[in-house]
């Protein structure tokens, strides 16, 4: 289980913490709740979105009261800077047929809404019977496309955001809430 570092344990490279661990315990057991009352009965397919999802695919396969089949996706949407270029690519793909499957996509964070809405288009053209998705953290503010996630996720300010899933070049993924950074982390970075 992840979650062993905690904010205190980074304090003199956090800001401020965002999102508390209880608010997203409590909005992923709501969803879980929400998603076992809608897919009852049927069958579902998690698909989680690598790496940033990894920690919410299992908290909510885990807070889950149905039985589902898990797969993972590594698609890329950036291009050179922290902006989401509009194309995506599949760098991993699923290892199973989606045909006349139930999907749930899951995500960390739906900022521009591209990944997304690109990834859930492309799951229809491979056949899925129906496709819906559930980001655990959301920037409304930062969209550029219509977009709504069927299952809403936690909403954020425009800030950049780590813990939970999200990493800042590649930390931080394993911090068990979520927060900003101080700006020191950033400019160690660049003067590296
Ligand atoms: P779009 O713009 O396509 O992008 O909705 C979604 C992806 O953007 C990344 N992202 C972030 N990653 N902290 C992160 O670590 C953030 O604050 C953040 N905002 C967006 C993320 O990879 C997501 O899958
Ligand atoms: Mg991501």
């Amino acid at each position: 289980m992840m979650g062993l570092m905690k904010i205190s344990d980074i304090a003199d490279q956090v800001e401020r913490e965002l999102v508390s661990r209880e608010e997203i315990d409590r909005k992923i057991a709501e969803t879980a709740k929400q998603i076992s009352h809608d897919y009852a009965g049927r069958d579902l397919l998690l698909v989680g979105v690598l790496k940033g999802a990894a920690s919410t695919l299992v908290a909510l396969a885990d807070a889950l009261s149905i039985d589902v089949e898990i797969d993972y996706v590594k698609l890329s949407s950036y291009g050179a800077g922290t902006e989401s270029s509009g194309t995506v690519t599949v760098r991993n793909d699923l290892s199973c047929d989606v045909r006349g499957r139930n999907v749930l996509v899951v995500e960390d964070i739906v900022d521009t809404g591209r990944t997304l809405a690109w990834f859930c288009k492309e799951l229809d053209r491979r056949g899925a019977a129906s496709v819906e998705t559930f980001a655990l953290f959301d920037k409304p503010a930062r969209r550029t496309i219509d977009f709504h996630p069927k299952y809403q996720g936690i909403l954020i300010p425009d800030v950049f955001a780590v813990g939970f899933g999200l990493d800042y070049a590649e930390k931080y993924r394993n911090l068990d809430s979520v927060a900003v950074l101080k700006p020191s982390v950033y400019s160690k970075e660049t003067n590296a």
